[in-house]
């Protein structure tokens, strides 16, 4: 006999109440929470009643794995980024802004891998996806499209066209016969993602995911979505610019160091090898307020600009405005340049940009950014040759940052002629990039603004 069962259950959080009421207790939500009719067959699951295998313990000596065990999409952003390929039978889950270029990724990938892929889609019609698949000049003949949000019948046709991945966009309009709610409620994407996870290991065919975001960025829906699948990546840039970083959140069977670089171009999503070239800014002529860090993201160094601007107030308050960079932090670097240098910037306005529309979280750049404000403010131009990567204290001092080597590196392959980093990083000499080394942030005013 199925059991029925009412839930309130918050839409934000996914905490459960057994009545009504209008603000959520654990993360103080207003009218987030909906009566839920959880009708939860306690005797099967929709794919466990069509395959019944069953497991047997195994040692952990007698497992074997090969080299090929991964799945290489040929998308060498992607699959660096996931740890070196899709691991068969695990959940991979995408989240990111609308119109950011989700669907068009995991398209992109369907079309680039080699093996039988099924494409699913609850959010647009057959001829949309082939008008989106006509626009990327990648082609995979096994490639299958569906249109379709009931779990069970996806899995029907997985049964039939036995694909290598199956992905589905988005799980917010998956809906499954076991609960009576809606598409998108937190009971239905609970339910279809155990049931996912439940498939993907019993057959070991992985799944990739797309998850809409709510109005604070996080994955709709409670983190439990977030605790069940193997890999969550976001991806995220400035609907405005090009550029695309496929960052990791979290990964089962790899390092959330990773990162992959995009370009979102008229013929789809490019992988951008070589990021140093495009993140500094093509003129010749730099004016103020430019400097150029050399940060490391994921495994990889690459020069980025940091552009600042230092006005006057004209009104009461000063604006202080950032793109790319923790507004907090900057707030952080401008009280340190007024408590220990005696700049006076509590009257003016400033602006920070990072360009490409990238969000950078290694805080090397710090030298960069009190730089680039230093000189915008002094309106002295930086030599367009020099670069910065250290972490500033909230003493003044400039702090040693890791994997200086790299960074270093990175810098001379690019002609770069000065280096400003911290005193506490290992003495690192080059023959041909000159490398400063500061101790306090009163000794990168001498060399910046004489
Ligand atoms: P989409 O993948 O639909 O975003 P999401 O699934 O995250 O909501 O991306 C839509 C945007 O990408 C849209 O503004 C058009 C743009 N786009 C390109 O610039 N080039 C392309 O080749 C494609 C397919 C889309
Ligand atoms: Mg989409």
């Amino acid at each position: 006999m199925n059991k029925i069962k009412t839930s309130y259950t918050c839409q934000e959080c996914g905490a459960q109440y057994s009545k009504w009421q209008g603000q959520c207790n654990k993360c103080q939500s207003w009218n987030s929470i909906h009566e839920e009719i959880v009708n939860i067959s306690r005797k099967k699951t929709s794919f466990s009643s069509i395959n019944n295998t069953n497991s047997n313990p195994q040692k952990i000596n007698n497992i074997e794995i090969n080299d090929h065990y991964r799945i290489i999409t040929n998308d060498n952003e992607f699959d660096r980024a996931i740890g070196g390929g899709i691991v068969p039978g695990s959940l991979i889950l995408l989240g990111g802004e609308p119109g950011i270029g989700k669907s068009t990724l995991f398209l992109q990938i369907s079309l680039m891998l080699s093996n039988k892929v099924l494409y699913v889609s609850g959010e647009e019609s057959e001829a949309q996806i082939k008008m989106r698949a006509d626009r990327i000049k990648y082609n995979n003949d096994n490639c299958y499209i569906l249109t379709e949000n009931k779990i069970e019948n996806i899995f029907h046709q997985v049964k039939k066209i036995k694909p290598h991945v199956l992905i589905i966009d988005s799980i917010q309009t998956l809906n499954s016969q076991l609960v009576d709610t809606a598409s998108g409620s937190i009971s239905q994407l609970k339910t279809c993602t155990s049931e996912l996870i439940n498939f993907a290991k019993t057959t070991s065919i992985p799944v990739l995911l797309i998850g809409h975001i709510n109005k604070e960025g996080h994955i709709a829906g409670p983190k439990i979505l977030e605790h069940m699948v193997d890999t969550v990546l976001q991806f995220e840039g400035d609907r405005n610019h090009f550029y695309r970083i496929l960052r990791v959140k979290k990964n089962r069977f790899g390092s959330t160091n990773e990162l992959g670089i995009y370009e979102m171009l008229n013929e789809g999503l490019k992988e951008i090898k070589n990021p140093s070239e495009i993140l500094i800014s093509s003129s010749n002529q730099k004016l103020s307020g430019s400097a150029i860090s050399a940060i490391i993201e994921g495994s990889r160094p690459f020069m980025i600009e940091v552009q600042a601007l230092v006005s006057s107030a004209v009104y009461g308050t000063p604006q202080r405005s950032s793109t790319g960079f923790n507004a907090k932090r900057l707030n952080m670097l401008l009280a340190v340049l007024e408590k220990r240098v005696g700049f006076k910037l509590g009257m003016k306005d400033i602006f920070l940009n990072i360009t490409g529309g990238i969000k950078v979280e290694d805080t090397a750049i710090d030298l960069a950014i009190v730089s680039a404000i230093l000189s915008s403010n002094n309106e002295i131009k930086i030599p367009e040759d020099y670069c910065f990567a250290a972490e500033i204290g909230l003493s003044g001092e400039i702090r040693p940052v890791q994997r200086i080597e790299q960074r270093i590196k990175e810098a001379e392959k690019l002609g770069f002629s000065k280096i400003f980093i911290s005193k506490f990083n290992d003495k690192l000499t080059s023959k041909k990039i000159k490398v400063v080394a500061l101790s306090k942030i009163d000794e990168l005013i001498d060399h910046i603004t004489r």
